[in-house]
């Protein structure tokens, strides 16, 4: 097979509507399929009427972040039903194909660490009652935590932490902005930059997310400390108080937090998402500015680039 072609799954072929998709002759020619834009008939997906299909590997990148965002999409809408069944369904199938997929989606998260995830909520539902509430809120928020989640899950599995770790980072890494679940529902939706009053409300996830956690007594300590100190900084930059005393737990998840937006979203500085290597000498700036952990950015690197 050519080098420059990836096969695509025959369940997905109806999300690569916007991608060229190619057919190989006996010849072993790549020759078109269908155009950018062209759909395939309903009826001939339904009976699987198409020959092995590929996209360019030029594509890889854009069709990767246009199925990603499809079931994202396809999780929140799960989350909304509000059962924990279908939660662990829609996550274990982003897992699967983060693992299996030719189009690497979304990092790597092992289905077992879903269901040490999950280990002990099923008896009282606030975790899947905070994931009803996340993607109530809005749908970026949705996207930012499912992202926070498989990196922070592919950086548990890449060090073979313990059973008890990976479930306290992992719930950290759902719960940690669950704060903005009580921002103004404007806040959650702009699309322009924020004013400093509205940054100043952004700025009380925090402490909202704190309280609400340990409100709810089932959390160990360690995952409401998350929320509330995620954002502080090692040189004391952060907020809400601009300690430097950081627990390992919220370090984590605070670095991942600062890679994902430019990594899969694209922050106000850099408008679309940049390159995992690029990503990362964005962040080793600021790591070498004091504000986060060398050795945890290079255990972090580590994990991306196995
Ligand atoms: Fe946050
Ligand atoms: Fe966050």
């Amino acid at each position: 097979m050519d080098e420059d072609f990836i096969p695509v799954k025959k369940s997905q072929i109806s999300l690569f509507k916007s991608f060229p998709l190619f057919y190989f002759s006996k010849e072993n020619e790549p020759l078109l399929y269908k155009k950018e834009g062209e759909r395939i008939k309903a009826s001939r997906i339904k009976d699987e009427q198409f020959p092995d299909l590929f996209i360019r590997a030029s594509d890889r990148e854009n069709a990767s972040h246009a199925l990603y965002k499809t079931m994202n999409a396809h999780l929140a809408e799960t989350i909304f039903s509000q059962g924990l069944v279908p939660i662990r369904q829609a996550l274990a199938t982003l897992v699967q194909e983060a693992l299996e997929g030719p189009l690497n989606v979304s990092g790597q998260m092992l289905p077992e660490t879903i269901e040490i995830l999950f280990q002990g909520y099923n008896e009282n539902k606030t975790l899947v009652e905070s994931l009803a509430k996340l993607s109530g809120s809005s749908d970026k928020l949705v996207e930012h935590t499912v992202n926070i989640l498989s990196l922070t899950m592919q950086f548990c599995t890449f060090h073979h932490y313990a059973e008890a770790k990976v479930k306290t980072l992992g719930v950290s890494a759902i719960l940690h902005d669950i704060g903005c679940t009580q921002l103004s529902s404007e806040i959650n939706h702009t699309k322009t930059k924020l004013s400093d009053a509205q940054f100043k409300e952004v700025q009380t996830h925090t402490v909202k997310g704190h309280r609400i956690i340990k409100e709810s007594t089932c959390f160990e300590p360690e995952i409401a400390m998350v929320a509330l100190t995620h954002h502080e900084k090692l040189d004391g930059s952060g907020y809400p108080k601009g300690i430097v005393d950081i627990s390992e737990e919220a370090e984590l998840i605070g670095l991942i937090n600062s890679y994902e937006p430019l990594a899969y979203r694209g922050t106000s500085r850099h408008a679309d998402p940049q390159k995992p290597y690029n990503s990362l000498q964005i962040l080793k700036n600021e790591v070498m500015a004091g504000k986060y952990s060398k050795q945890m950015f290079v255990n972090f690197c580590s994990c991306l680039t196995r």
